[in-house]
C-alpha cells in the first residue's frame, strides 16, 4: 500500500516536471518584446498548409521555402481564406502605428499559426521566430533524414514583438581579406536569424580594391591585387606570396544586394575617402598630392598618401565611382570612410593650400568637410544620405551627415546633440575583430578584449545624451575588420556568439536584459548554428560563456 503511495507521489511529480518544461519559455534569439506560452504544441505535417493574404504571398513563399528544405514536408501554398492546420500570413496595415514596418505579431495554437504585420519584414520576423519555436534541425540546409522524437513541433505562444533600433549592423572587411559572394550571401542568412538587418561592406582600403567599377577599370586591374601579406603569426614580416585579384564584380553585387533584399538585410557599400585610399592611388596616382608610383600596401596599419582635394579631377573621381555606387546598392546611406586620414600630405601641398586660400579655410580638418560637403551634395541629389566615421566631426560636420562613432561613444554623443543621425560602433563593445577571451589557444587577432558579457552590457543611448536627441541614435554594429580573419570560419569565429548578443542589444527591450537568462538561451540557439554550420567560438567544457 505505502508503495502504491510511492509510486502515485513519483508519477505526480514526474508530470509536474514534464509540465514544467512545457511551460519553460522558448529559447529564441533575441528575446521578443512581449511573450506569453500556453499549453499545447503547433505539429508541421503532411497537411500543413501556408496561407497568404493579399500582399503577404512573396513571405508566405520565403516561409514555406524555409521550411519544406529541412522537413521534407510539401506545405503548398494558399491563396486567401486560412484554413486549419495552417500556417496563415497577413499583412494588417493598421498595426503600423503600433509595431513599425518590422514589428510583428504571432499566435501559435494547436491549430494554427498566424502571423500578422503592417509590411513584409514584420512578416519575414514573425516567420524568424517561428523557425526559431521548431527544432534547431529546422535551420538544416538540407533534408533532415532522420526522423525527429516529437516531430515537427512548436510550442504554443502569443507573441507581440518589433525591435528597439532601426540599425542592427555588422561590418564585413573584405579590402583586407577578400571574402566571396558565397560566405556573403551565408553572412546575410545568419544575420537574419538574429534579425539583423544591416550589413555594411568596407569595400576599400590601403591594402584592396573590392569592387569592379566600369568608368575605372584600372581600379580592380592594379588595386585589387597585392604583392604579399603580412605573414600569419608575425605581421611585422611579408608572407612572400601575391593576394588576388579579388574583388567584387557589379552583376555579384547585383546579385548580393537582391539576396540581401529578400531577406530584409541592407547592404551598405562604404568607399573610403580621402584616407584609407591607397588602392586607388596606386591605379590612379594624380589623384594624390604628389603624384609618383604607388603599390598596394602589404601591411597593416596607416598610410600617408591619401586623396589630394586640391586637385578637381579627385573630386570628379569620387562622384564617377559613388554615382556606379549608387546605382548598385538602393541603400539610403552611403558610407564615405573618413577615418584614419593623416593629413600631413595637404600641408605641403600647393593644391590642397590653394584650395584652403580660396575656399577661406584655415584648417586641413576643414578642408576634409570641405571635401564631404561636396560628396554629401552629389549623394543628395542622388537620393542618398552620408554616413562617416567620427573623424567626419573634426573640421565641422556637414549639414546632413551621420556618423559612426567608433573611437568610444563620445563623437556620436557630440553628433546627436547636435541633432546628426549617429550609429554606434565602439571599440569598447563592438569591435568582434578583438579577442573573446583571455584563455590560451585563441587565434591571433589585432588585440583588445571583447568578451560576450562585454557585448551583452552595450547599450547604444548614452545616459548623458538628452532623451530629446535619443531617437537620433540610430542604433549599432559589431564590426569585422579582416586583417586577422583569413577565411570566412575566421569570420564566423569571430563573429559568434556575439554578433547574437549584439542582436539582443538591439532588438529587444532594454528593461528585459538578463546575461544570465541569455547565456541560457545561446545554449539552445549555438544548435541552431551548428545546422547552419557557422563556425562559431566553443567555450571550453566548464568555463562561462564571459570568457574570462
Ligand atoms: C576604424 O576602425 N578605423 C573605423
Ligand atoms: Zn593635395
Amino acid at each position: 500500500m505505502k508503495q502504491r503511495r510511492c509510486i502515485v507521489l513519483l508519477l505526480l511529480l514526474c508530470m509536474t516536471a514534464l509540465t514544467n518544461s512545457w511551460a519553460a519559455p522558448p529559447a529564441l534569439v533575441p528575446a521578443p518584446a512581449k511573450m506569453t506560452v500556453a499549453e499545447g504544441t503547433f505539429r508541421l505535417t503532411r497537411e500543413t498548409l501556408i496561407c497568404a493574404g493579399t500582399g503577404a504571398e512573396a513571405e508566405a513563399r520565403t516561409l514555406g521555402v524555409a521550411l519544406r528544405t529541412p522537413t521534407g514536408l510539401p506545405l503548398p501554398l494558399k491563396a486567401g481564406e486560412p484554413k486549419a492546420g495552417a500556417i496563415v500570413l497577413q499583412l494588417d496595415r493598421s498595426l503600423e502605428p503600433q509595431l513599425g514596418a518590422e514589428g510583428y505579431r504571432l499566435s501559435v495554437t494547436p491549430a494554427r499559426v498566424t502571423i500578422c504585420a503592417a509590411a513584409g519584414a514584420g512578416l519575414f520576423y514573425g516567420g524568424v521566430t517561428f523557425r526559431q519555436l521548431l527544432p534547431p534541425q529546422v535551420f538544416a540546409t538540407k533534408r533532415v533524414a532522420r526522423a525527429l522524437d516529437g516531430g515537427w513541433a512548436a510550442p504554443c505562444v502569443e507573441i507581440e514583438d518589433k525591435p528597439r533600433f532601426a540599425w542592427r549592423g555588422l561590418l564585413l572587411d573584405p579590402a583586407r581579406h577578400f571574402m566571396p559572394p558565397e560566405f556573403v550571401k551565408k553572412l546575410v542568412d545568419v544575420m537574419a536569424l538574429h534579425k539583423l538587418n544591416t550589413l555594411q561592406l568596407h569595400l576599400t582600403d590601403d591594402q584592396g580594391w573590392r569592387i569592379e567599377i566600369k568608368k575605372h577599370p584600372l581600379l580592380t586591374k592594379l588595386g585589387s591585387v597585392r604583392k604579399e601579406s603580412p605573414m600569419h603569426g608575425d605581421r611585422k614580416r611579408g608572407d612572400g606570396k601575391r593576394y588576388g585579384p579579388f574583388f567584387y564584380t557589379q552583376r555579384q553585387i547585383r546579385d548580393l544586394v537582391a539576396y540581401a533584399q529578400a531577406r530584409h538585410v541592407t547592404l551598405v557599400p562604404e568607399i573610403e575617402m580621402p584616407g584609407h585610399f591607397l588602392a586607388a592611388l596606386v591605379a590612379y596616382p594624380h589623384l594624390s598630392c604628389r603624384g609618383g608610383q604607388f603599390e598596394v600596401r602589404t601591411r597593416w596599419g596607416i598610410e600617408p598618401d591619401i586623396l589630394c582635394p586640391g586637385n578637381d579631377a579627385a573630386l570628379a573621381f569620387v562622384k564617377d565611382v559613388l554615382g556606379e555606387v549608387c546605382d548598385l546598392f538602393p541603400s539610403r546611406f552611403i558610407h564615405i570612410g573618413g577615418d584614419e586620414a593623416p593629413r600631413d600630405r595637404w600641408k605641403s601641398c600647393p593644391k590642397c593650400q590653394a584650395r584652403l586660400r580660396a575656399e577661406g579655410l584655415t584648417s586641413e580638418a576643414q578642408l576634409q568637410t570641405w571635401l564631404n560637403r561636396r560628396v554629401e551634395e552629389f549623394l543628395a541629389s542622388k537620393g542618398r544620405r552620408l554616413l562617416g566615421w567620427d573623424e567626419i566631426l573634426e573640421g565641422g560636420l556637414t549639414p546632413g551627415a551621420a556618423v559612426m562613432s567608433w573611437r568610444g561613444i563620445k563623437g556620436g554623443i557630440a553628433a546627436a546633440s547636435a541633432g546628426h543621425d549617429v550609429v554606434m560602433a565602439p571599440t569598447t563593445h563592438c569591435y568582434f575583430d578583438y579577442a573573446q577571451s583571455k584563455a590560451p589557444g585563441e587565434p591571433e587577432c589585432i588585440g583588445g578584449f571583447i568578451p560576450l558579457s562585454r557585448v551583452y552590457e552595450f547599450e547604444p543611448v548614452p545616459a548623458e545624451l538628452p532623451e530629446s536627441k535619443s531617437r537620433h541614435i540610430l542604433g549599432a554594429q559589431g564590426t569585422l575588420w579582416s586583417e586577422y580573419m583569413w577565411t570566412p570560419r575566421d569570420v564566423e569565429y569571430f563573429a559568434f556568439p556575439r554578433a547574437a548578443a549584439l542582436a539582443e542589444v538591439v532588438w529587444s527591450p532594454a528593461e528585459q536584459k538578463d546575461f544570465a537568462g541569455f547565456e541560457r538561451r545561446l545554449q539552445n540557439h549555438l544548435l541552431r548554428l551548428d545546422q547552419l554550420g557557422v563556425n562559431y567560438r566553443k567555450e571550453p567544457a566548464g568555463a562561462g560563456t564571459s570568457g574570462r
